[in-house]
């Protein structure tokens, strides 16, 4: 199994290194002056099975290096291309709205087309992409490291909250693993021309709450449900989100409400730098090892 890691996913590429049969792949990208991109691949890839850890977060500029770097090992004949985006972006355009694209199915298509034979993610946004993914889609849990971060608060005492009803899931799951699936408190989100209403649909608040979601973007959805739950009674939040993208700044308005802490995992690498005291960021260090073992 070769490896080609983007040099910002390197981190997730050393614990498979450590496996018999694992080896790192060399690849340069480079530039022509018009900014159009080429890649060069230096280690024979014929026959051989490959992996690419990398991003198509944020900036476009990542997606069409990995979708050149997938196409470069087919064409020099690699036998199998497994693609390990942490943060699969463009996941959220899932559903099918007229005159809208569906982004989900074209990634999925643009990444099939370059190559790729299967997927492999971090907390994909809603089922739905595994479904509209031509290729297979498999996406794995970050529920057990917020297990381990927060296994010392004291869990009787808290209520576990989904933001909206796309985080309910997650939320029973933890809340499984942690043996208090029973304080679990939900709301109902609607995305309006003037941002984002929060509604509580189910459940007790408790005067410390944890806050589960898959994404922090903007955290207008986050800011939204914590001025909820400060009117429910929460004193004390903390945030548990798979992917932290901290666009723009409405999500410092979560710390005047009561935000004492955001764990976030190092899906996408820019996060670190907001890495504080208050910010921690989790790595997800051997997750994929899981898979080849
Ligand atoms: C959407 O349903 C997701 O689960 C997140 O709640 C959403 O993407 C967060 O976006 P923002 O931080 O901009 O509200």
């Amino acid at each position: 199994m070769i490896i080609f890691s983007s040099p910002k996913y390197k981190h997730l590429a050393v614990p498979l290194l450590k496996l018999p049969n694992f080896k790192s792949g060399v690849f340069g990208i480079r530039r022509f002056p018009n900014q159009e991109l080429q890649v060069s691949v230096r280690t024979k890839v014929k026959g051989k099975k490959c992996i690419i850890i990398g991003g198509t977060a944020s900036l476009d500029d990542e997606l069409f290096k990995f979708l050149l770097l997938s196409h470069t090992l087919k064409i020099e004949g690699a036998q199998e291309i497994i693609a390990f985006i942490p943060y699969l972006s463009y996941s959220r355009q899932d559903k099918k709205e007229a005159g809208k694209s569906l982004a989900a199915l074209w990634l999925g298509e643009a990444l099939r087309a370059s190559g790729v034979n299967k997927v492999i993610t971090i907390d994909i946004h809603s089922p739905l992409a595994k479904i509209l993914f031509p290729i297979p889609l498999i996406s794995f849990s970050a529920e057990k490291i917020f297990a381990k971060a927060i296994a010392k608060y004291p869990l009787d005492k808290i209520t576990l909250v989904a933001p909206d009803e796309g985080a309910i899931k997650r939320c029973v799951s933890l809340g499984k693993i942690l043996g208090i699936s029973k304080n679990i408190a939900y709301f109902k989100k609607k995305r309006t021309s003037r941002g984002v209403i929060i509604s509580l649909l189910h459940g007790k608040v408790s005067r410390q709450a944890i806050v589960v979601d898959d994404i922090l973007d903007t955290g207008e959805t986050l800011v939204g449900a914590c001025k909820k739950l400060r009117q429910e009674g929460a004193r004390e939040i903390t945030i548990l989100i798979t992917h932290g993208l901290f666009t723009g700044k409405i999500w410092e308005k979560l710390w005047p409400l009561g935000v004492r802490r955001i764990y976030c995992t190092d899906s996408v690498p820019e996060t670190k730098k907001f890495a504080s005291e208050k910010i921690v960021i989790l790595p997800l260090g051997h997750i994929l090892i899981q898979y080849f073992l």
